[in-house]
């Protein structure tokens, strides 16, 4: 499946439209045509605050539009710097409950220039759906993302 995403994902993020443009773009493609992918999202860091800042995103409205470091399965891959995958939601003490229909989560932290300055998130109302396959496409489109950020 993700095989088919790749070109599609690159011609959103290649369009000539601003960059925050084309994360909405992707986010709604990506929630809207993987079926294990119910809210998909970005957060980056909120300037010099040791903070998570909600960006575009798809799916239902969540109140956590601000994310303190080290809180939740997304403040805690700011501090980590490495991919979390969560089979099951409710097997974690450090979770934030946007939605009661979420089973799993997965979240890939964004690096510019070897830094960390986001991620994107990923909720699923499936149990245990995220593979490998999953780390390495999210992985591709934080680079491609990064690419064009250290463009700007
Ligand atoms: N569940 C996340 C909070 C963000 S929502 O999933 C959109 C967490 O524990 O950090």
């Amino acid at each position: 499946m993700f095989t088919e995403l790749r070109p599609k994902a690159l011609t959103i993020l290649k369009s000539d439209k601003p960059l925050e443009q084309k994360q909405q773009e992707l986010c709604d493609y990506l929630q809207s045509t993987v079926p294990h992918y119910d809210w998909v999202g970005f957060y980056f860091k909120n300037g010099d605050k040791e903070e998570l800042k909600l960006g575009p995103y798809a799916g239902e409205p969540t109140d956590h539009t601000i994310i303190p470091f080290g809180k939740g399965i997304c403040g805690q891959v700011a501090v980590s710097n490495q991919n979390f995958v969560v089979p099951d939601v409710k097997a974690q003490d450090n979770y934030i409950a946007c939605s009661i229909t979420v089973k799993a989560e997965i979240v890939v932290p964004l690096f510019v220039n070897g830094e960390n300055i986001g991620q994107i998130d990923i909720d699923s109302n499936t149990p245990d759906p995220f593979t490998e396959e999953d780390e390495r496409f999210l992985e591709f489109i934080n680079e491609e993302i990064a690419q064009l950020i250290e463009k700007d």
